[in-house]
């Protein structure tokens, strides 16, 4: 096991009925900025909920945070939350909403030129505006990390930022609201968290024997209870289970003393910015094709993965790992996920070349838990999804 530090100051709020509690979490003199998404939380009677909760506050709303969440947009909430005197921000919604919350809480404070620094020049945000979540859809633990994804529409980039003054100061997470959330994202939510479970588990093996069989019951959960969450999002056990093995996928408990990969996900958010695919979805279309270019120095994983969660327990140690990679991708494809780029676009030809050049350009030259797989590497993966 490698040496690590461990520190995770977000408090989780979980169960039916959490958010009664939300004005207590909040500072009492606080003046709020209640930000969500495309308007979700108007249908399925959350934002009645979070009015009624806030009753104590002094709130402005910012609305249209939609999936990707888009950086000229946010940009209109920093002007209200300057012009405005805001001190606490709460997203309400999924990781989008959370992730353009995350961006502008380390814009509030941001010194320098522009806040797209802080996509561009890898800044640790260390100062930062404090605020909560009121998380509405379980797929990419943002609600418990302190990592933001953000688009650029006008130069069609997607770039993470992050800092350890990044995470929410409390999270909310009421399993109820997954009753509303239609079978496409509910799917990607299934998908992104076993990908997150993926990257911090397909390496080497290290010796990490606890947090090898943390990843698996992760990984266990998710296939476990994605048939009823499919079926009947209104099934209480199963979302409970779906939404807790989301956060626990990526709050930083997995990547504890093993290396981690997160190639898939590196050239995954191109296929977003490039083609607007939904986040879960490009890295399905990646993970297998990555699993095949690197199986020599992923296979002991991938053959301890086909034993323990797909219990694939006959032949050698590359023939389970090869089956590995078909469960895998059969599990997407059973949530109605498709696998293949050409699948989602007909303009797929050039995007393998184009996320090499900007690989090369950003000097992204080293990714994987090697640091070893190169532009050329990752323009064979792309063309092997296709
Ligand atoms: O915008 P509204 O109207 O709210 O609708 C949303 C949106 O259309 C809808 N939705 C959310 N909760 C709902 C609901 N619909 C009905 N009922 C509900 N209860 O679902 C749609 C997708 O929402 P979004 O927030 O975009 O989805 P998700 O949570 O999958 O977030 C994806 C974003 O997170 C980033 C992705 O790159 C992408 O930008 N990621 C963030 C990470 C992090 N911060 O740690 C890690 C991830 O790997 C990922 O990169
Ligand atoms: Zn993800």
């Amino acid at each position: 096991m490698k040496n690590f530090k461990y520190q995770n100051p977000t408090k989780i709020l979980f169960g039916k009925g959490q958010l009664e509690n939300l004005a207590e979490e909040i500072p009492s003199n606080a003046k709020v900025l209640l930000l969500y998404g495309g308007g979700s939380i108007k249908k399925n009677g959350i934002y009645e909920q979070v009015q009624e909760a806030l009753k104590p506050f002094e709130v402005i709303e910012f609305g249209g945070i939609r999936a990707n969440p888009e950086y000229s947009i946010l940009m209109q909430a920093l002007e209200i939350i300057k012009s405005q005197k805001i001190s606490f921000l709460l997203a309400v919604g999924g990781g989008s909403v959370i992730d353009g919350t995350k961006f502008l809480s380390a814009a509030a404070f941001y010194k320098g030129e522009t806040p797209w620094d802080l996509l561009t020049q890898k800044i640790a945000s260390t100062n930062a505006l404090p605020f909560g979540t009121v998380l509405t859809l379980p797929a990419t633990g943002s609600e418990m990390n302190s990592g933001a994804v953000i688009t650029r529409a006008e130069t069609k980039e997607k770039l993470a930022m992050g800092g350890p003054a990044l995470f929410p100061k409390f999270s909310i997470l009421d399993p109820q609201v997954i009753r509303s959330i239609p079978p496409r994202q509910l799917a990607n939510g299934i998908t992104d968290a076993f990908n997150h479970v993926l990257e911090q588990y397909i390496t080497y093996p290290v010796g990490a024997s606890l947090q090898d069989r943390m990843a698996e019951s992760v990984l266990q959960t998710l296939i476990e209870i994605a048939p009823a969450v499919m079926q009947d999002p209104s099934d209480y056990t199963a979302a409970s289970n779906f939404m807790w093995s989301c956060t626990m996928a990526l709050n930083g408990i997995l990547p504890l003393g093993v290396p981690t990969d997160w190639a898939v996900h590196a050239i995954g958010h191109e296929l977003t910015a490039l083609h607007g695919i939904d986040h879960a979805r490009t890295l399905a279309i990646i993970a297998p094709s990555h699993y095949r270019h690197n199986f020599e120095s992923k296979k002991d994983k991938l053959a301890q993965y086909a034993e323990r969660v797909w219990n694939i327990t006959e032949g050698t140690t590359a023939a389970k790992a090869q089956e590995s990679i078909v469960k895998t991708e059969e599990f997407f494809q059973g949530l109605g996920i498709n696998t293949k780029l050409s699948q989602y676009t007909d303009n797929y030809e050039r995007t393998a070349q184009t996320i090499m050049k900007r690989f090369t350009e950003r000097g992204w030259t080293g990714l994987g838990e090697n640091k070893n797989l190169t532009p050329t590497d990752v323009e064979k993966i792309v063309e092997m999804a296709y």
